[in-house]
C-alpha cells in the first residue's frame, strides 16, 4: 500500500490482527460493515447459511457469512477489542462507521461510547424497496453509526444530510450477501480528506474500498472469508485502474 506505491491492499486476515498491524494515528477513516448478530441467543445457526439451501443461485463471495450469529455478550466483547484498535489507529478527529440494522443499533452506539469514540449520530440508509412483513414494519432501513476520535472540526466538503434513499444492489451486479452499494459509502467518505487512507476490517465485497478508490483515496481492507478477498481485490483492482485511467484523461493536453 503506501510503502510501496500501490493505492490499495486487501488480505485474508482476522479483523483484529489485521488492525494491529497499523501504526497509532495513521489512518483517516474506517468505514466497517462487521456481522450483524442480530439475532443473538437463541439463533439456530447462522440465518444466511439457513437460505441457501432454499436458494438457485449463490453469490461469489458465497451467501454464508462468517461468525453472523454470534451471541449478544459475544458479539459484545469482539467489538470492544477491534473497535479499541480502531480508536488507536485513527488519526485525531477522524471517524469510525459502523453499519447495523435496528436490532444492532442501540447496543452498536454503546459500544463504540465504551472504547472512548464520540458519538456523533447515525446516517440511515432508506432503501426503496423491502420485502413486506406480516407481523411488522418492513426493515427498509439500515444504518451507519458515526463515531469521531475525539471532537470534529474537520469541515464537511457537501453538508450531507443524516439520510441516504437509494436501492439495494441488484441481483446481476450483486457478488455479496450484504453488498453496501458504493454511492452509499462514497456519501459517507465527505469528512476524510482527498488521497486519505480508509480502512474496512470486514470488506466482504470490497465495496468501501471501490468507494475509496473512485474518490481518489487510497484503501486497505481485509476479510476472513478468501472469496471475499478474491472478488474484493478484483473490483479495488478495477478501481484503481479507472482512477488512474481517469487521472490520465483529465491531466493529458
Ligand atoms: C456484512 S459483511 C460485509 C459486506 C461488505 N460491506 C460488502 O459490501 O460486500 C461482513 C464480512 O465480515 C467478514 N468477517 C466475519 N468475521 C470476520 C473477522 N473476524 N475478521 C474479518 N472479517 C470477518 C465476513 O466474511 C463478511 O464478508
Amino acid at each position: 500500500m503506501a510503502e510501496n506505491g500501490d493505492v490499495f491492499k486487501v488480505e485474508k486476515n482476522d479483523a483484529i490482527s489485521f488492525l494491529q498491524s497499523f501504526e497509532a494515528e495513521s489512518v483517516d477513516t474506517i468505514i466497517t460493515d462487521p456481522p450483524y448478530c442480530s439475532y443473538g441467543v437463541g439463533s439456530s445457526g447462522n440465518k444466511y447459511a439457513a437460505k441457501e439451501s432454499e436458494r438457485s443461485y449463490v453469490f461469489e463471495c458465497g451467501n454464508d457469512i462468517l461468525f453472523d450469529n454470534k451471541d449478544f455478550f459475544s458479539n459484545f466483547m469482539f467489538f470492544k477489542v477491534w473497535a479499541a484498535e480502531c480508536l488507536r489507529v485513527l488519526k485525531d478527529e477522524s471517524r469510525l462507521f459502523v453499519f447495523c440494522d435496528r436490532y444492532g443499533l442501540a447496543q452498536t452506539i454503546c459500544m463504540g461510547q465504551m472504547v472512548g469514540f464520540t458519538y456523533l449520530g447515525f446516517v440511515t440508509w432508506c432503501k426503496t424497496s423491502a420485502r413486506p412483513q406480516p407481523t411488522r414494519f418492513r426493515k427498509a432501513c439500515e444504518y451507519a453509526v458515526e463515531f469521531c476520535k475525539g471532537t470534529p472540526h474537520v469541515k464537511t466538503r457537501n453538508y450531507p444530510n443524516d439520510w441516504w434513499q437509494g436501492a439495494i444492489v441488484q441481483k446481476d451486479k450483486r457478488v455479496h450477501q450484504t453488498q453496501k452499494p458504493v454511492d452509499l459509502i462514497k456519501y459517507l467518505l465527505d469528512f476524510c480528506p482527498e488521497n486519505g487512507l480508509v480502512v474496512d476490517p470486514f470488506c466482504g465485497s470490497g465495496s468501501t474500498g471501490v468507494a475509496a478508490l473512485e474518490l481518489g483515496m487510497r484503501f486497505a481492507g481485509c476479510d476472513l472469508n478468501e472469496k471475499c478477498v478474491n472478488v474484493a481485490s478484483r473490483l479495488c483492482g478495477e478501481a484503481a485502474e479507472n482512477f488512474e485511467e481517469k487521472i490520465e484523461d483529465d491531466t493529458a493536453v
